[in-house]
């Protein structure tokens, strides 16, 4: 009987178009390049999809019951469409599967009943949705810039009930200095956004902490990296040039090294503690990303 061991239409495309006969001649950079996209399952090129919901899909199948319990309480989070997983017949994204990371950090060094809360930098609110679905807190103020608060502004009215709302202040950027209603807060918290501001204003506001707030949680990058695999630009390019100007901490790493961003570790403790009377309680990494670093400051003041 004939057998058919020859290369199938799908196989035989390839063979045709990336691994052709001039597969070998040259072996320097075949391990990250298409002929070898072609025989592993990871080609970074188109699948960005595959890997986020890997990503997501190996975080969550790791979240114990209590951080389950936490994402749970966070209703509607399917709003916005996002690129979720399915473990256990529970839907999740990763924004807040980090939030459910985050607060578990938080929530070891305060707590949040009856807490005022200010946030610098809230992007569309899921920290403000997540805290507002665990917690009874008294008020959460926003502090955004305009056209990110129109977003942040519709989508929490959209995910939360009319009681939760109604414990948030909007307040843009430029009006930070004049809050008042509270005039002090218990926690500021911010993530992954004063590393993107310029560092003028990260001493502002770092300043405007230390003047109003009892503790201060902070997650961002512990430096900036150059690397086009995973950024697509080229070191001349503006978006990379833009981005080497903003946050306190402008050093380049090897950001996929922990020993390079453990060492780095050290300057971020500094670089945020907002002013001579804070100390930083905890520290530690923060999953998933191999480069941002959370911390957590407190000072000698109570406003409860
Ligand atoms: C990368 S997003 C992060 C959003 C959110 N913290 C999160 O982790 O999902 C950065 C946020 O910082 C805000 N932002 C940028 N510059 C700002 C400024 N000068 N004052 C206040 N917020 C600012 C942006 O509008 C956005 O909400």
């Amino acid at each position: 009987m004939a057998r058919n061991y020859q290369a199938s239409r799908q196989w035989q495309r390839i063979q045709d178009n990336w691994i052709t006969e001039e597969v070998a001649d040259d072996l320097t950079t075949f391990k990250s390049d298409r002929r070898n996209y072609k025989i592993s399952l990871w080609n970074p090129e188109v699948n960005g999809g595959r890997y986020l919901k890997a990503l997501i899909y190996h975080l969550s199948m790791g979240l114990d019951e209590q951080e389950w319990a936490r994402v749970r309480r966070i209703k509607n989070r399917e709003v916005g469409n996002p690129v979720t997983v399915c473990c256990n017949g529970e839907k999740i994204c990763l924004d807040y599967l980090q939030a459910t990371l985050e607060l578990g950090f938080i929530e070891q060094e305060i707590n949040l009943a009856g807490a005022n809360i200010v946030e610098i930098g809230a992007g569309y609110g899921r920290t403000c949705h997540a805290i507002l679905s665990n917690y009874d807190i008294s008020t959460y103020t926003i502090v955004d810039l305009k056209n990110t608060m129109q977003l942040s502004r519709k989508y929490l009215r959209e995910v939360l009930d009319d009681t939760q709302f109604a414990k948030i202040n909007f307040v843009e950027s430029a009006g930070a200095d004049n809050i008042r209603d509270p005039a002090h807060f218990d926690l500021c918290i911010n993530i992954n956004s004063l590393a993107e501001m310029s560092p003028a204003t990260v001493c502002d506001y770092l300043e405007l902490i230390d003047r109003k707030c009892a503790s201060f949680y902070v997650k961002n990058p512990v430096g900036k990296y150059l690397d086009k695999s995973i950024t697509g630009y080229s070191e001349s390019d503006t978006p990379v040039q833009i981005a080497m100007e903003s946050g306190p901490l402008r050093q380049v790493l090897d950001i996929h090294d922990n020993l390079a961003v453990e060492t780095a570790a050290s300057d971020f403790i500094t670089a945020y503690r907002p002013g001579e009377d804070w100390i930083c309680v905890a520290d530690g990494w923060s999953l998933p990303w191999s480069y941002f670093w959370q911390a957590f400051y407190k000072n000698d003041r109570s406003y409860r």
